[in-house]
């Protein structure tokens, strides 16, 4: 059945679309991606204090992940078989002003480090995957929705 439910999860996880067939975008300058865009999250003074709190000791656990993500959203063959949407569901403090600063440092980590018509495509489908987890966050049907709260009983533990 087509719930608000299933259909916002299936937003969050990569769709079926052609891999990305370019030269250099490959796993490892994925993995080159991963790393430096976390290593500017950790640096910054609003998200690097929430990812401290989640990612406590060895990072390289949560940056394979991540690697296996975004392989899985750009080239069709990552072993990504995570859920984004209850992860994000139970960082209570993340408002969707972070969610600018996330991408601001996507697109600048992308257009360090790919050609600008493939950093694009890097950033196109990180816009569009952190609009349904914001959806997904703080969307409620109610008047109550600028209290920025989950939709409740949805993610709520
Ligand atoms: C302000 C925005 C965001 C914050 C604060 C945030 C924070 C986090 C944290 C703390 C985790 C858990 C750490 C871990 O699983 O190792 C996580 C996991 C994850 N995040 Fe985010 N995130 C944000 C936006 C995004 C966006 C825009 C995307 C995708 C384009 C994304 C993709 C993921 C994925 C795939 C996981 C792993 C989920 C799993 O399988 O467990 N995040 N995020």
């Amino acid at each position: 059945m087509m719930t608000v439910k299933s259909v916002l999860v299936d937003r969050a996880r990569p769709v079926a679309e052609q891999p990305l067939d370019r030269a250099g975008v490959d796993r490892a300058s994925i993995g080159g991606l991963v790393r430096a865009f976390y290593a500017k999250v950790r640096n910054d003074e609003r998200l690097g204090p929430i990812f401290a709190r989640e990612v406590t000791g060895d990072w390289e656990p949560h940056l394979e992940k991540m690697t296996d993500f975004w392989c899985s959203v750009i080239l069709k063959a990552g072993d990504y078989h995570g859920r984004p949407v209850p992860a994000h569901l139970k960082l209570k403090d993340v408002t969707e002003a972070d969610f600018e600063i996330w991408l601001a440092l996507f697109r600048q980590t992308a257009a360090e480090l790919f050609a600008p018509e493939t950093a694009a495509v890097f950033v196109d489908r990180a816009e569009r995957i952190a609009t349904s987890l914001k959806l997904a966050m703080f969307f409620r049907l109610t008047p109550t929705a600028a209290r920025q709260r989950p939709i409740a009983g949805f993610g709520e533990t």
